[in-house]
């Protein structure tokens, strides 16, 4: 029986649900076995990392690729992370362009088909390996669930539970000490992970990048909040986050995609509370916890649906694809509609402008 050999990675910031979605395209492609083809599928360390070495002696090989079979993958649902390993590196860096290193390396070991779980910037690099001839079949994640082309991406859910977790225990502390709680959630750019969060965990204050905030209107709510009883508040902003006129707060670090590092805006609006109000207030920065530990039930599933989904593309011989939820649908998009820009909060619809939350008008028509 011919065999085809499809090679899997994970790349980018990691997240719950990878390892299930690892799992259920390994089980769903060995189980297809139809027209005269029978898979072999090899996992690839550490992203696109992972395909991008010099030297193909054995010991290399064995170091940057593992045969995954349905006995290794059997338990891998129930963990975060990815077991195959994940980096931020990308074959198309300005003056150091690997990709040919990452075209032929595929061709060495043998891959008729790729497929790449990641966000955004690793839907470009998928998306122009495909053009440049690999037959590539993308699943999103990230945390920050601003992958466009796809309701769900995997990852954010289980982030959304953490954030509410940790919102439901600053509050017995906050209560106890009359204290403002700044929440800082991460999400780049998008405000998704900060609105569902908020939303989820019932914060007082919700900011997002896609709304930039007065400082006044953010304390007028908290000095409206204390004169009619409350003892606390849990404001929860995005990292993205910035005040009206102000800048987003970031590192000096840019990643191999060209992303900002951000975060800090937290701190400064705790601080500027404190300042400006004199109420007592406290910032947390959640960062990568948010990305750890154990994958909700819902990543679980969504893993589950998106591998079986890639499998179900590679039967088809769909390739220059992304796996997609829309509407309810677990479906498939072109992976030229998955990059050129993010899927961000719809002020008009999501958000409330005057309360700084989530919108309380649910029923659109
Ligand atoms: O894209 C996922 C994400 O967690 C963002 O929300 C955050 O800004 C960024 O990655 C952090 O990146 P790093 O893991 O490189 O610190």
């Amino acid at each position: 029986m011919k065999k085809s050999k499809i090679g899997i990675l994970t790349s980018g910031g990691d997240c719950a649900g990878l390892n299930s979605a690892i799992k259920w395209m390994v089980k769903t492609t060995l189980d297809i076995q139809e027209r005269g083809t029978h898979y072999e599928v090899i996992g690839i360390r550490d992203g696109f990392k992972g395909l991008s070495f010099t030297d193909s002696t054995p010991e290399v090989l064995n170091e940057n690729t593992v045969l995954l079979t349905e006995k290794t993958v059997r338990t891998w649902d129930r963990y975060g992370g990815t077991y195959l390993g994940t980096s931020r590196f990308s074959p198309y860096n300005g003056k150091h362009d690997v990709s040919n290193v990452i075209i032929n390396n595929i061709g060495k070991l043998g891959l008729d088909a790729l497929v790449v779980i990641g966000g955004d910037g690793s839907m470009n690099i998928a998306n122009r390996l495909s053009k440049a001839g690999v037959k590539i079949i993308g699943i999103p994640k990230t945390i920050d669930n601003d992958i466009m082309g796809t309701d769900y991406c995997l990852g954010f859910e289980t982030a959304v539970e953490t954030i509410t977790d940790i919102v439901d225990k600053l509050r017995t502390t906050a209560g106890s000490h009359r204290r403002v709680f700044v929440v800082e959630t991460m999400g780049r750019s998008a405000g998704w992970l900060a609105l569902r969060g908020g939303e989820s965990s019932g914060a007082y204050i919700i900011l997002i990048p896609e709304y930039d905030f007065s400082l006044e209107r953010v304390n007028e709510l908290i000095i409206d909040g204390k004169n009619t009883g409350s003892r606390y508040d849990i404001v929860v902003v995005a990292e993205g986050a910035k005040p009206l006129g102000g800048k987003q707060i970031m590192r000096p670090r840019k990643d191999m995609y060209g992303h900002e590092n951000l975060g800090g805006v937290g701190e400064y609006l705790s601080a500027e509370i404190d300042k400006t109000i004199g109420l007592e207030s406290r910032s947390i920065t959640l960062g990568h916890i948010q990305r750890g530990g154990t994958p909700c039930a819902y990543d679980r599933r969504m893993g589950r649906y998106y591998g079986i989904a890639a499998g179900n593309l590679l039967f088809r011989k769909e390739f220059g694809k992304m796996v997609s939820y829309r509407n309810g649908v677990i479906t498939s998009v072109p992976l030229e509609e998955a990059i050129g820009g993010l899927k961000l909060v719809d002020i008009k619809t999501r958000y409330d402008t005057g309360r700084y939350n989530g919108t309380r008008n649910m029923i659109d028509n």
